[in-house]
């Protein structure tokens, strides 16, 4: 809150560019996973140097409409990057031939995804062919949590497009009903340490989980879970399996609360709980619970990390006419 208060722009704008550095840098520690090979800042400057302004327009005035869609675009961001690399696979239609990642059951409430049509219509009348879709939801996502009062961070550019979204891909997604162990060890594999694990995991300080995502904690008495948050989540649970319950108290805020919420057992998921259950991460919630700045510092730095994960380049990749079909 304080953060926000005075120092946000300006400041963030400084320490951006370090981050990049620093993100890189463990890009090459990590070697070729990243493939960060075609990425640059500035991508689009000489090839369509109105995308970046025009995708935060096109974002600022969908949430301005649909404060709640900022969520969306972040998470999209993140199960595009952890299924198959951010390569735009999260966008793509099922077909008569193949049923795409979006219809699997882990898609759990996905949207957004008409925000990022207009987006790719309008930059296909100004430079056709020229800014893929994977860049397009990682500007999204991007300017989403800004909007939301997040950070402002500047990210690389320059990831092309997959040519394959399949169902049974999905698979790769973490479980809400996982605990501390098991997240650590499939963000690890993915070359994310705990601490950055927990940093992503504040994403939740935005939006909302459906009643289906956390009953499996309703049924027997779970210490880790308030009492009275129990009863409020039986409530949520008893309009149905769709029934949403915000994360935290502003689902539309960009903040830390989400963390105090983990430090009053107020958190919804499993996953999320668990986190402060566990010695291993206890102390990161803990950091970013009392201190929002130093969160909103490791989210940014973890965000322009996801953003790199198995990216493609023109050998395995191509530039989407369309963000919902393979060319
Ligand atoms: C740590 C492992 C994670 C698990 C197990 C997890 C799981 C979930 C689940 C089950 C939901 C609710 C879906 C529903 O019931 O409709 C959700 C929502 C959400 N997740 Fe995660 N998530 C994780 C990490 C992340 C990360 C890394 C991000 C982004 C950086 C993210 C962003 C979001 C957002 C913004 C929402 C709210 C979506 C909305 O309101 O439309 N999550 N997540
Ligand atoms: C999610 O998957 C279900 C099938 O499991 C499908 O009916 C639904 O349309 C999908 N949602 C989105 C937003 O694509
Ligand atoms: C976490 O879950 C795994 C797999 O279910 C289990 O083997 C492990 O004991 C659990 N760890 C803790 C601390 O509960």
């Amino acid at each position: 809150m304080l953060y926000k208060s005075y120092v946000r722009p300006l400041k963030m704008v400084m320490i951006t560019n370090l981050v990049t550095v620093f993100s890189l840098m463990g890009v090459f520690a990590y070697g070729f996973r990243y493939g960060v090979g075609g990425l640059s800042m500035n991508y689009y400057l000489m090839s369509c140097p109105f995308a970046e302004p025009s995708i935060k327009n096109t974002v600022n005035r969908a949430l301005q409409d649909d404060p709640t869609l900022a969520a969306a675009l972040i998470r999209m961001h993140f199960h595009d990057c952890f299924i198959e690399g951010c390569d735009g696979s999260v966008l793509v239609d099922s077909t008569k031939d193949n049923t795409a990642e979006k219809d699997s059951p882990g898609n759990l409430s996905l949207r957004g995804y008409e925000v990022i049509d207009e987006i790719k219509e309008n930059l296909e009348r100004e430079c056709p062919g020229v800014v893929s879709c994977a860049d397009i939801l990682a500007m999204a996502a991007r300017d989403a949590v800004f909007f939301a009062g997040g950070p402002v961070y500047d990210i690389p550019n320059g990831r092309k497009d997959g040519r394959r979204s399949k169902i049974e891909d999905t698979i790769n997604l973490p479980f809400p009903t996982f605990n501390a162990s098991e997240l650590i060890r499939v963000f690890g594999q993915r070359g994310f340490s705990a601490q950055e694990m927990v940093a992503l995991s504040g994403a939740h300080t935005l939006g909302v989980a459906r009643c289906a995502s956390f009953k499996n904690r309703l049924s027997q008495v779970d210490p880790t879970l308030d009492t009275e948050f129990g009863r409020t989540l039986s409530r949520t649970c008893s309009s149905g399996d769709n029934a949403e319950q915000p994360f935290d108290a502003t689902r539309n805020d960009f903040d830390n609360l989400y963390y105090n919420a983990l430090l009053r057992k107020n958190g919804v998921l499993t996953s999320d709980q668990t986190l402060y259950t566990s010695p291993k991460t206890r102390n990161f919630v803990n950091a970013y619970a009392f201190n929002q700045a130093m969160f909103f510092f490791d989210f940014q730095q973890a965000m322009v990390k996801m953003g790199l994960l198995d990216v493609k380049d023109d050998s395995n990749g191509e530039v989407r006419q369309n963000c919902r079909k393979i060319n």
